[in-house]
């Protein structure tokens, strides 16, 4: 017993030690965003034009490009080694172990999230705009998203000096809560389009909602049946409240 787990710790030491870097493979899509696809690619030109296998854990998920859960896994075998695309990232296909095999080499890595390669971008997001002359407070309350964003309000392509507060709580792997942030525009907030970005893991930037403003030469009148258009022809699904203070018509 001992002398086989003996000999299965050299083959893997020799493994490490020599033949691992003939092959090898890598992630092409980072960061992680939860539900979407991602592709690993097995290179193994230093060993010629050679089959792969990849397996999960212990678990043979793509043969030859053939695939043994084609609801979950598809790839293909090109000159320079294989492909394995999974669909629908989730947490259970990450913090595992991926295995690429060809021939008599292999590579085995692990995929580790962290709250800079993984993101799950909003599943329902409830915003609450108040502009107020140049003032805007922007509230949002999120579910399930990871990790927490830096948001930032976009006036036409200016970005605005924002200030944010938030209240989140963990459930699971991923936050909930609400996010309040303020700006201030050095223009009047007028003609054109107010966005709320929301950076996720140091890169990713996410627009959460567009808000079109009428111009300001617009009569009261005008205004009016503007923001009522506005409210018709939302497309996305984000629920919207919009408050108009007082001193928005007066500036008009
Ligand atoms: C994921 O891959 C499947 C199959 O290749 C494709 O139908 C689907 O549109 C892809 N999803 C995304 C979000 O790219
Ligand atoms: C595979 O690796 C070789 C050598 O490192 C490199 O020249 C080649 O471009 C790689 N192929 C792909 C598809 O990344
Ligand atoms: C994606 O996976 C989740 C579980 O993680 C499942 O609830 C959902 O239906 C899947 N979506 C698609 C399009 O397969
Ligand atoms: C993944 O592993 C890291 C570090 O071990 C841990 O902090 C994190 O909670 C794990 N995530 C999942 C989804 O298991
Ligand atoms: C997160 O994981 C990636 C590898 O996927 C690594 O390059 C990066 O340094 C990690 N970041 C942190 C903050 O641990
Ligand atoms: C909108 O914000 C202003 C401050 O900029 C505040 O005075 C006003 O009460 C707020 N309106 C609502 C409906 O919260
Ligand atoms: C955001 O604003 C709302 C309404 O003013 C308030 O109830 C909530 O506590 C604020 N959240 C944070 C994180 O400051
Ligand atoms: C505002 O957004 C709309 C549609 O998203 C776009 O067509 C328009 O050019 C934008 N206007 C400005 C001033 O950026
Ligand atoms: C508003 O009217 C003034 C004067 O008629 C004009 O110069 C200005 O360009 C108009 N502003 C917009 C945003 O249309």
């Amino acid at each position: 017993m001992n002398r086989i787990l003996v000999i299965l710790y050299c083959l893997k030491t020799v493994a490490l030690a020599g033949l691992s870097n003939k092959i090898y493979w890598t992630i092409e899509d980072l960061p992680f965003i939860y539900g979407r696809n991602v592709t690993f690619f097995c290179n193994t030109s230093a060993v010629g034009l050679q089959k792969t296998t990849w397996i999960k854990q212990s678990d043979v998920i793509l043969h030859q490009s053939l695939s043994f859960y084609s609801d979950k896994y598809t790839g293909k075998e090109v000159n320079d080694g294989s492909s394995l695309t999974i669909k629908n990232i989730s947490e259970s296909d990450l913090n595992t172990t991926y295995t690429c095999l060809s021939d008599v080499y292999s590579y085995e890595a692990v995929v580790m999230i962290n709250s800079s390669n993984f993101i799950c971008l909003p599943q329902s997001i409830d915003i609450t705009w108040n502009i107020s002359g140049r003032n805007i407070i922007v509230q949002l309350n999120i579910e399930r998203f990871f990790p927490v964003p830096k948001c930032r309000t976009m006036f036409n392509d200016d970005i605005l000096n924002t200030n944010q507060q938030e209240l989140n709580y963990l459930q699971g792997e991923f936050f909930h809560g609400n996010i309040n942030i303020t700006s201030k525009s050095a223009a009047d907030l007028c003609g054109g389009n107010l966005t709320v970005v929301c950076m996720f893991g140091g890169s990713y930037n996410d627009a959460i909602e567009t808000k079109i403003l009428q111009d300001c030469n617009a009569s009261h009148e005008e205004v009016q049946s503007l923001n009522f258009k506005e409210a018709d022809t939302k497309t996305n699904s984000h629920q919207d409240k919009y408050e108009v203070t007082e001193s928005q018509y007066l500036q008009i």
